[in-house]
């Protein structure tokens, strides 16, 4: 028997006023996976979660966990406590009158038993906060804080957990460590998870699959790889990363920019069209002494740590002078002014009809 999904949204809506917060969303969330809700600040990404969270009433469509219809249109709503979610919120909500220890096992009944307090020994230890048991929340980083609040969540062992932008108030490297931390225990602990972010560096760490939301509108679910490399629209594309945007005409199925000829795919003779350019698609080489070659002209050069950023302008053969940034992997660093073969990796190349 297949087992029910963990959590389903069937085409949900949401109105604040006039503001459309959420529009026809569906998804299935299986068992234990990890989907990542991305898009830019006041896409909807929190109403979505709250609304399956019960903290917010719904209006249209339907959601239900575990196979259980949880709120249906506006004339059924299960309360927050009565759907068994585990919640993690950005600013974390820890008891500031409860230690530690304390914070982790409210709302866990019986938490003297010997039993419990092994397990959130032992909880705190794998976070690697056992040696802060007995502190106050106000004594604690936000790093630590985070941890607690996961450890919170996690004690209950629930079959469905919600993370709103979790990670977003640490710095760089706790960020990373704790974001590996939490997929570990997520994946560890068998509960499925929706996980709120406006970092798609992140939603590819963390997500078994990625929802890309704009205006309340989905626009593509799919694997990290799928939605990187094979993206639905211009928004999915360049909110993956920096893209270098060139435009031009089809013709007989393909199109001829001044730094390569770019298969068309099968948009239509005639239609203008917008290129978008991933800059470790751009692979730069000594110009040969072949009669014709797609050359640029480097401007600038910077490595960044793993890569090499390189600012190309092209020749300008036909009068269009194009900016282009190339990024190659490691040192890569060529002289100013320095003419250079320029070829295409045509898998990190979107061709899109312009809109
Ligand atoms: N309580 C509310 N009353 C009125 N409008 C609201 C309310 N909550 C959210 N909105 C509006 O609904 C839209 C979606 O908001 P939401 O908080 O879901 O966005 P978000 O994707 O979580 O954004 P962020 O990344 O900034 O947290 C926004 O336009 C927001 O202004
Ligand atoms: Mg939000």
């Amino acid at each position: 028997m297949i087992a029910d999904p963990a959590l389903e949204f069937i085409d949900v809506c949401h109105h604040y006023g006039d503001t459309s917060a959420v529009q026809g969303f569906s998804l299935e969330l299986a068992e234990g996976e990890i989907v990542c809700l991305l898009g830019p600040s006041g896409c909807g990404k929190t109403t979505t979660l709250r609304l399956a969270a019960g903290l917010e009433v719904l209006q249209y469509g339907e959601i239900r966990i575990a196979g259980k219809p949880v709120a249906k249109s506006s004339d059924f709503s299960l309360s927050p406590e009565e759907r068994d979610v585990g919640l993690v919120f950005q600013d974390y909500a820890l008891f500031p009158h409860l230690t530690v220890k304390e914070n982790v096992a409210f709302g866990v009944r019986n938490y003297r038993d010997n039993e419990m307090a092994d397990e959130i020994s032992q909880l705190l230890k794998t976070l690697g906060i056992a040696d802060l048991a007995n502190r106050y929340p106000h004594s604690l980083s936000g790093g630590q804080q985070q941890r607690v609040a996961l450890a919170r969540v996690l004690l209950p062992k629930p079959k469905l957990i919600m993370l709103d932008e979790p990670f977003s108030g640490l710095d760089a490297r706790l960020r990373d460590q704790i974001r590996d931390d939490t997929l570990h225990l997520l994946k560890q602990s068998g509960a499925a998870a929706l996980l709120v972010t406006h970092d798609s560096e992140e939603a590819m760490f963390m997500g078994d699959r990625i929802v890309v939301i704009n205006n309340g509108v989905t626009q593509q679910i799919g694997r990290p790889e799928e939605i990187y490399c094979e993206p639905a629209n211009i928004f999915v594309a360049e909110f993956f990363s920096e893209v270098n945007r060139i435009y031009g005409f089809v013709e007989n199925g393909k199109v001829n920019t001044t730094i390569g000829i770019i298969d068309s795919g099968n948009i239509a003779g005639g239609t203008e069209v917008e290129i978008l350019i991933r800059p470790e698609a751009l692979r730069l080489t000594r110009p040969t002494k072949q009669s014709f070659e797609f050359r640029v002209q480097a401007i600038e050069a910077r490595m960044l740590g793993r890569s090499s950023l390189v600012h190309l302008c092209t020749d300008g053969v036909d009068g269009e002078q194009i900016h282009l940034h190339a990024r190659i992997p490691g040192r890569y660093l060529p002289e100013k002014n320095e003419r250079l073969r320029i070829d295409i990796d045509p898998n990190q190349t979107f061709i899109f009809p312009k809109p």
